[in-house]
Order: C-alpha cells, then sequence, then structure tokens
C-alpha cells in the first residue's frame, strides 16, 4: 500500500482491510476528488456528503449499492439524464428496493414502511431485545469464551428482525438457520449477486413474507403482518402484496450484517480498551455515546453511491451528468473539519451524534433506532454478565501487534470473527 496513488479502491486488498490511510489520500487530494481507475468521483468532506445526501434534484439513488458494478446500461447523453435512468431504472442492482428509488415512488415505499415502525412496535421490539442479548449470552456464556459473530452478533441481529416484523415465534429459528445467522459471513452482499439461498435471502425472504401477508389478506388478523397485509397508500389505494412484501423483506438485507459489523466494533473496542469496560459499569449513560463513536470510528457502511443526474457543481468541482458519485461515510466521519483528533475514540465528543454513518436526507436509514437500541442493549448486558472481557490472544495475537480480519468488501466494514475471552459473572 505504499504508493497509495495507484491503488484501485474496489479491489485493493490492503486497503479493504484497512481502508483509513487511503482516505487520508484522497482527502489529501480534496473533498471531492475524481479517482483515476474508474472514474469514480470519491467524496471524503463531511459537508460535500451532507449536501449530496440532501439534493436529490441533482444526485439519484439508483445505484446506492453497486456504484460502478455494474457499469451504466446506456450512455449518459447531455446535461440531464433523468429520463434515461427512468427507463433503464429495471435494469440496476435491486431496483424493486426502496433504497435504490428516487422520488416519488421512493416517498411511497418509504410511507408502507412508516406504518410498520411505529413508535409503539419499536418499544415492543425493544423489550423483546432485552430478552433475546440475554437469551443469547445463555447459550455460551459458561464457557468463558466465544467466537462473538457466530455465536452472538448474527443470531441475534437476524431474531431481532424477525420479531419487528412479528414473525410467529415457530417459524424463528428456521429463518436464523436459512439465513445461516451463525455461520458462514456475507449473506446479504451475496444477495446482491443473484445466488440461492443462505446466498439469496432477498428472493427467499420475499417468498415467506408473500404467503404470511397473503394468507392475512385473506383472513385479517391484529398482528404486524396483519398490519402490513391492510397498509394502504397516502391516497387510500391498496398496494400490490410484493410492494408491501419488498419493505419487510429489505430489513433483513438492510438489518442484519451492519448491526453485527456494528456490535462487533464495539466488542472489540472493550477488549482492546479494557478501561472503557468499568467507565460504562460506573456511568451506564455512557453507553449510548460509546455506540454512536463506534458508529463513527468503524462506519459500517464504508460507501454509499449516487449517480449525478443533472450537471451538477459539489464543492466547487464541477460533475458532469453521468457521473457516479463514491460518497465515503468512512472518511467523512474522520473529516478533521467536522470531527477534532478524529483517529482517536473518544467518549466525551460533543457532537459525536452527527455522525453520518446511517446517512442523511430521504434515505436516511429507517432501521437506525432499532440498530442504537441492539447495540446499547448488548453493551449494557455483555458488562453486566461478564467480567475482564478480553481478546483472544491465542485468534488475533497479543497487543499491540493484533490480528484482524475484516471482510474483503469496498462496501461494508466489519471483522469476519472476533474471539473473546470472559469471567462469567
Ligand atoms: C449499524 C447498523 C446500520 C447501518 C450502519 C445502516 C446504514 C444505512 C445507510 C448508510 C443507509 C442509507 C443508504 C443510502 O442513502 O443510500 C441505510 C438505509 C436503510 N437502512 Fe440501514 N443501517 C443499519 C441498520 C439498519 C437496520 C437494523 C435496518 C432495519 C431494521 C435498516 C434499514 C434500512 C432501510 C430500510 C434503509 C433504506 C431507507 C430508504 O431508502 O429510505 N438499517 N442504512
Amino acid at each position: 500500500m505504499s504508493d497509495l496513488a495507484s491503488v484501485d479502491y474496489f479491489t485493493d486488498q490492503a486497503v479493504a482491510q484497512d481502508p483509513y490511510d487511503y482516505y487520508e489520500y484522497l482527502r489529501a487530494q480534496g473533498p471531492v476528488f475524481r479517482e483515476p481507475h474508474h472514474g469514480v468521483v470519491a467524496v471524503t468532506g463531511y459537508a460535500e456528503v451532507m449536501s449530496a445526501f440532501k439534493d436529490v434534484e441533482s444526485f439519484s439513488a439508483v445505484n446506492a449499492i453497486g456504484g460502478p458494478f455494474p457499469p451504466l446500461p446506456f450512455e449518459p447523453e447531455g446535461d440531464d439524464i433523468s429520463a434515461q435512468i427512468d427507463a433503464h431504472r429495471h435494469r440496476f442492482p435491486i431496483f424493486e428496493h426502496m433504497v435504490v428509488m428516487d422520488p416519488p415512488e421512493h416517498d411511497r415505499a418509504r410511507s408502507l414502511l412508516s406504518k410498520l415502525l411505529t413508535p409503539r412496535r419499536l418499544k415492543e421490539n425493544e423489550d423483546y431485545i432485552w430478552r433475546l442479548a440475554d437469551r443469547q449470552l445463555d447459550e455460551f456464556i459458561t464457557n468463558g469464551r466465544c467466537e462473538f459473530l457466530s455465536e452472538y452478533a448474527k443470531p441475534f441481529a437476524t431474531l431481532a428482525i424477525t420479531d419487528l416484523l412479528g414473525v410467529p415465534e415457530d417459524d424463528r429459528q428456521e429463518i436464523r438457520h436459512a439465513l445461516g445467522a451463525g455461520r458462514a459471513p456475507g449473506a446479504t452482499v451475496g444477495a446482491l449477486n443473484g445466488d440461492p439461498v443462505g446466498r439469496n435471502p432477498l428472493k427467499y425472504l420475499d417468498d415467506i413474507f408473500s404467503a404470511y401477508i397473503a394468507e392475512r389478506r385473506r383472513n385479517p388478523r391484529n398482528d404486524v403482518l396483519g398490519g402490513m397485509a391492510s397498509a394502504v397508500y397516502p391516497d387510500g389505494s391498496t398496494p400490490e402484496l410484493l410492494d408491501v412484501v419488498r419493505p419487510a423483506t429489505f430489513l433483513f438485507a438492510a438489518g442484519q450484517e451492519t448491526v453485527t459489523k456494528l456490535l462487533s466494533a464495539a466488542v472489540q473496542t472493550l477488549g482492546d480498551r479494557p478501561q472503557f469496560q468499568q467507565q460504562l459499569r460506573d456511568d451506564p449513560t455512557l453507553i449510548s455515546a460509546f455506540i454512536e463513536e463506534s458508529l463513527r470510528m468503524q462506519s459500517p457502511t464504508k460507501v454509499d453511491f449516487r449517480l449525478a443526474r443533472k450537471t451538477a457543481s459539489l464543492g466547487g468541482v464541477h460533475i458532469p451528468a453521468g457521473t457516479v458519485l463514491m460518497l465515503c461515510l468512512g472518511a467523512a466521519n474522520r473529516d478533521p473539519h467536522k470531527f477534532d483528533d478524529p483517529h482517536t475514540f473518544r467518549l466525551d465528543r460533543k457532537n459525536v451524534r452527527e455522525h453520518i454513518a446511517f446517512g442523511r436526507g430521504i434515505h436516511t436509514c429507517a432501521g437506525a433506532p432499532l440498530a442504537r437500541v441492539e447495540g446499547q442493549i448488548t453493551v449494557k448486558r455483555l458488562l453486566d454478565r461478564m467480567r475482564d472481557i478480553a481478546i483472544s490472544d491465542a485468534a488475533h495475537g497479543s497487543a499491540p501487534d493484533r490480528r484482524y480480519r475484516y471482510e474483503p468488501t469496498f462496501l461494508l466494514r466489519g471483522l469476519t470473527e472476533l474471539h473473546i475471552e470472559f469471567t462469567p459473572v
């Protein structure tokens, strides 16, 4: 990684393991900079990423997930390619899901989701998550050690969403196992490549939820799935079955791997910086700041993409219509113009909640409240039920020369494994 100017961010394995030096190289070129390999314009400045998120007139979300892959299915023409985007939208990855939609379709999809994620539902879900955390810990706590992702974080994240969606208890374990929670990583990213279940959970979940909701349209019931089945658009019209199913399905795709990555980053910090363990036990009100700082320091969604639909200017840089923007959340969250001493994990950071790990604007993460609750409850219950949480030297080497492996993707930031040891309380 000595010559950062020649690095291809999308394929370089060393940068996938540690992107932060490369982000600093990009930042040194300016907050908005065209990288040479794929012609992608990388945005590392906090203010510039915020502007791009908010300017939905100029920047479409149609390529939010894939960025430059696959290449645009058309040759951009002129200073406004809105009509070309609309004509080819169905050829972009996961075009059926709200994260890549633009207004007004996005407003309609999101309005259905807000019927599902009501404050009451989130509160009931939170009560379940407290119980779930303990149940998950019970599975291994007496061992005094665990591989945190497979034994806790993955099954926990999956089961939290099955409860949010009101999946009947009897079916939850089956979904947990079918989605591979508790075994191999990478399931939802695999979904983008269109592989079978285990690797194509979106299709698998579409089928399951279609069956639940169709059944409740025939036989109405007063439960969460029944509420989804009877949901209508703001104009009173009834959505097609799949238009209700897809926001539900997408919650799995969006909320499992990202949460797993947040939880493992937080526990990694507890293990590597043991002083935080007692500090958080002594004052649990700090746990919320601890989770926010974990999101800022190790943003699980490293980058997010937009496509310039109109010729525009961003941070003073000319952006022709058809340009792929790479919004580097992991870099913006370490922008020294926004965050003092940005590479240091600090519990006393006044503006930590202004991080943009959950994006901003109309596509702001719909699951952020759930992700936060999952993070806070996990840290609280771990600290209550374990003493002396330590990173396993046998698995990761001893400090300061730890060996951690991160998933080799340009999109997400997260450990592949995290082995910890502890004394059960
Ligand atoms: C730490 C965990 C999470 C992180 C870092 C995260 C990150 C993000 C980001 C950056 C976006 C914006 C994408 C864009 O603008 O292109 C997003 C959107 C979204 N997230 Fe999350 N997410 C997390 C957890 C969750 C969970 C738990 C759920 C569901 C239960 C969820 C559901 C969604 C949905 C539905 C969207 C699309 C919203 C829209 O397009 O209007 N996320 N997330």
